[in-house]
């Protein structure tokens, strides 16, 4: 798409998004630009990751103002990429849509839809627990769709965010085993002021909900302190989580306490781990999580 730029001396950097931008994905793409001079952001709602009883109709979307907000990105962004469908080349004939596929289980969107596209990569291993295990298609949505936007934006170095700390395994995982030459940065996590994870997400809380969900980010510092002054029994650490979330009224779908590298729940915290959380407040379903570097 844009690789012709190298032979001016130019390296490409790509930040994949969904759009309804916010600081958080800001964040990304000034870090590509500490790292490379043309800066591609994607934006798309990719289907491929949401299954059909999740919130893809919802999902929130301004496309004038992410551009508003992008010419306002110190340093600029060169290319935005918002292409309209990354699935249908208009020879449908893929699972088919006539119900059958409902049976199936695990099924995304495009197949709902009975797409022209039946190729799906997969990280096996990485992608099993968290937001795997509550969200079956959604991993192997993302790592297509990746896989998609790397070979047509073929970038340099791709930024990911630590929001995202499933993903950005699978991302990096799924770049090693596929010998794709790019470089995959994992930034950290911006924050609200009072602590809650920026998310396009947020906007569906009421203020009601908003409050309790602070609960996440409470009850990750204060296991993340616990942790740092001795505790190191998984199992007290997440009851702690678990406790907190559920008094401020949020539903747990997992707190789980992880190798930073393979993902693996561990019982005794005796190397860098991270807390993952997600949790349901109302009908929206958030995800947060803290490194700990013991
Ligand atoms: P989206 O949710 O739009 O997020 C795009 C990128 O922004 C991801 O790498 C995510 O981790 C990062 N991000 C979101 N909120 C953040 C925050 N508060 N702080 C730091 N980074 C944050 O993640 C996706 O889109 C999609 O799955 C995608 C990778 C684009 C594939 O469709």
């Amino acid at each position: 798409m844009v690789k012709g730029h190298e032979i001016q001396g130019k390296s490409i950097g790509l930040v994949p998004t969904m759009g309804y931008l916010h600081e958080g994905h800001i964040s990304l793409i000034k870090e590509a630009h500490k790292l490379t001079n043309l800066i591609v952001v994607s934006i798309y709602v990719n289907p491929g990751q949401f299954s059909p009883t999740e919130d893809l109709s919802t999902y929130p979307s301004d496309f004038h103002g992410d551009i508003q907000r992008l010419m306002a990105v110190p340093g600029g962004v060169d290319v935005v990429f918002h292409p309209y469908n990354l699935y249908d080349y208009g020879n449908s004939g893929g699972v088919g849509s006539d119900g059958e596929v409902e049976k199936k289980g695990a099924v995304s969107c495009v197949e709902e839809r009975g797409l022209g596209h039946e190729t799906w990569v997969r990280v096996e291993r990485l992608e099993k627990g968290m937001c795997g295990k509550s969200r079956p298609v959604f991993f192997r949505g993302v790592a297509t769709v990746v896989t998609k936007l790397f070979n047509i934006v073929e970038p340099d170095v791709a930024v990911f965010g630590k929001k995202d700390y499933q993903q950005w395994r699978i991302i990096q995982r799924m770049v090693r085993d596929l010998d794709f030459s790019i470089e995959v940065i994992g930034s950290d996590i911006v924050r609200e002021n009072d602590g809650l994870a920026m998310s396009s997400r947020n906007v569906h809380l009421s203020t009601e909900e908003r409050k309790k969900a602070l609960s996440i980010n409470r009850s990750l510092s204060r296991a993340k302190f616990a942790a740092e002054k001795g505790q190191v029994n998984s199992g007290e650490l997440r009851n702690m989580i678990i406790q907190e979330i559920n008094e401020a009224g949020g539903r747990i779908d997992y707190a789980e306490i992880v190798d930073q590298e393979t993902l693996e729940a561990v019982e005794e915290i005796k190397s860098p781990v991270v807390f993952c959380i997600a949790a349901w407040f109302g009908k929206v379903r958030l995800i947060d999580n803290m490194e700990i570097n013991i």
